[in-house]
């Protein structure tokens, strides 16, 4: 293995590689300065870079169109030793499956992200947007606020809402439901154990106490889903018998999945349901609670965009009767928009996707001239993160200029320069349902408060397999004076 690895990587540039730790020893804090090792080294390395999980595990990491596109153009699999970590809790949902599951299954779920379904979650993402906001008004006395955890929660209670219809209430209990607790710890303890070699092995991560409060958080989150799916299972049964239709005011994601058949009638498993709605909980909480509060950050930290924005959200509110950014006003957001793109450019919330090659593939060579092939069987990375950064590919990369986004200025852009939804047939499925709540949070927000961030406080960025602030994101809110409806 470690020889095919450094066979096929010969002539690619590396730096600072330790015998046995790689580059794990670097990485470990996960921090700022990881952030750069990882995939921020186009300074020297325009293309691509080398980086090391201890001795075995070579990892090539494309920072570039040239190197990304012929990558994300095929439905090249997930690889198995970052995402198999994920797999006993997501199981063969979207995020990991491959082949011809995971084609049908992107088939049978991709109505589910129809406009039709999305448009009355726009409701749902106002209400509990406003629910947040409550709770800061309350708060604000003492004018700092930590976005992320206040986001993070405000897009869980979205998120229950759209799929199971559960009115969690977990913005406002004091208690934490123990499945959302659950999945919390899932998620941490999913980034522990990629950074800490002894625990790759299954047999070893198994054996300790991490894989026995795993294991427990596991039952937990699986439990709920499947008594959730058996609920809504039988109380559809039942309302077939009596002739009744559902009472809801909209189609969630579980009615998507129990009524989802391919040609041949055949609806998924239970099984599979259970895995899709395991991958949606993990695939569309962190990353847009990442992203709304790194949009938060960024109105913060440039004053003179936030200002744009809110003379346009006021120009838009102040004509309503209600506090609620609706269906068609989503379009009338262009320069918010501009500042949401510019802001996912900057600060991705998936900072960093795997794929492992079931076939050869050809790239630009690190120097730039000529091509290579990377034989099957090696593992990619794409550093979105490096990507975006990247002063091969953007102009003074790390300046935050909305501006980059005009139709004019996107004029000739490779479509591979910016990726925060991935692309090609595996991109994210969920892109229009989180752009709409992105819009619809940080619009609200802006119209209510002012942001600021606190000179004192420098926020460095975490990659927790979404990106976060390393001490979360505290910014400054204080309530504007609005006409009020
Ligand atoms: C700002 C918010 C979001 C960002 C930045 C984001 C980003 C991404 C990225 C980069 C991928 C590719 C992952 C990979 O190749 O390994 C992805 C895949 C995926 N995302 Fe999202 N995502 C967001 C929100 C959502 C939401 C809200 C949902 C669902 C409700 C969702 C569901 C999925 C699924 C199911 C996949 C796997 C698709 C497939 O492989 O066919 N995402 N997302």
């Amino acid at each position: 293995m470690k020889w095919a690895t450094e066979k096929a990587f010969v002539g690619f540039p590396i730096e600072n590689r330790h015998p046995v730790f790689g580059h794990l020893h670097m990485l470990k804090l996960n921090t700022e300065e990881t952030m750069h090792i990882a995939g921020e080294r186009s300074d020297n390395f325009p293309y691509t870079g080398l980086l090391w999980f201890g001795p075995f595990h070579g990892i090539l990491i494309c920072h570039h169109p040239d190197t990304i596109q012929p990558i994300m153009s095929t439905a090249e699999p997930k690889d198995e030793f970052t995402y198999g970590m994920v797999k006993p809790w997501l199981g063969d949902g979207l995020l990991i499956s491959k082949g011809s599951k995971w084609f049908r299954n992107r088939r049978l779920l991709t109505p589910g992200f129809h406009f039709d379904i999305l448009r009355p979650y726009v409701h749902i993402f106002n209400e509990c947007t406003h629910t947040m906001m409550d709770k800061w008004m309350k708060q604000s006395d003492n004018g700092m606020i930590e976005m992320f955890e206040h986001v993070s929660l405000m897009t869980l209670d979205s998120l229950l809402k759209c799929i199971f219809s559960i009115e969690s209430h977990c913005q406002t209990d004091v208690s934490r439901n123990p499945y959302i607790t659950a999945v919390y710890a899932l998620s941490e303890m999913v980034l522990k154990r990629v950074q800490f070699p002894p625990y790759f092995s299954d047999l070893v991560y198994h054996l300790t106490y991490s894989g026995y409060k795993w294991r427990r958080a596991l039952r937990q989150v699986h439990g709920h889903s499947k008594t959730v799916i058996h609920q809504r299972k039988q109380a559809l049964q039942d309302q077939k018998k009596l002739g009744i239709k559902h009472n809801r005011k909209y189609i969630d994601f579980l009615d998507i999945l129990l009524e989802a058949r391919d040609e041949s009638g055949k609806g998924l498993t239970d099984q599979e349901i259970r895995d899709e709605v395991d991958t949606f909980m993990f695939e569309g909480h962190d990353t847009t609670a990442s992203g709304i509060s790194w949009i938060l950050y960024n109105m913060a930290k440039h004053t003179e965009h936030q200002l744009k924005c809110q003379e346009e959200i006021d120009e838009l509110m102040d004509q309503k009767d209600k506090d609620e950014i609706e269906w068609d006003d989503l379009s009338k957001l262009p320069y918010l928009t501009m500042c949401i793109k510019e802001s996912l450019r900057l600060h991705p919330p998936v900072p960093f996707i795997g794929r492992k090659l079931s076939k050869p593939i050809e790239m630009r060579s690190p120097t730039g001239k000529g091509k290579v092939v990377i034989p099957a069987g090696e593992r990619i990375g794409i550093a979105i993160t490096g990507l975006h950064h990247n002063q091969h590919v953007w102009e003074d990369p790390e300046v935050y200029n909305p501006l980059r986004f005009t139709p004019e200025n996107c004029k000739g852009r490779s479509p591979h320069a910016y990726l925060p939804f991935s692309a090609g047939p595996r991109n994210c499925i969920g892109q229009n349902f989180a752009m709409n709540e992105m819009k619809i949070a940080v619009g609200l927000v802006l119209r209510k408060f002012n942001l600021a961030v606190d000179d004192f406080i420098r926020i460095r960025r975490y990659n927790s397999i979404v990106l976060r602030g390393e001490r979360g994101i505290p910014l400054h809110v204080k309530p504007r004076k609005i006409k009020t409806t």
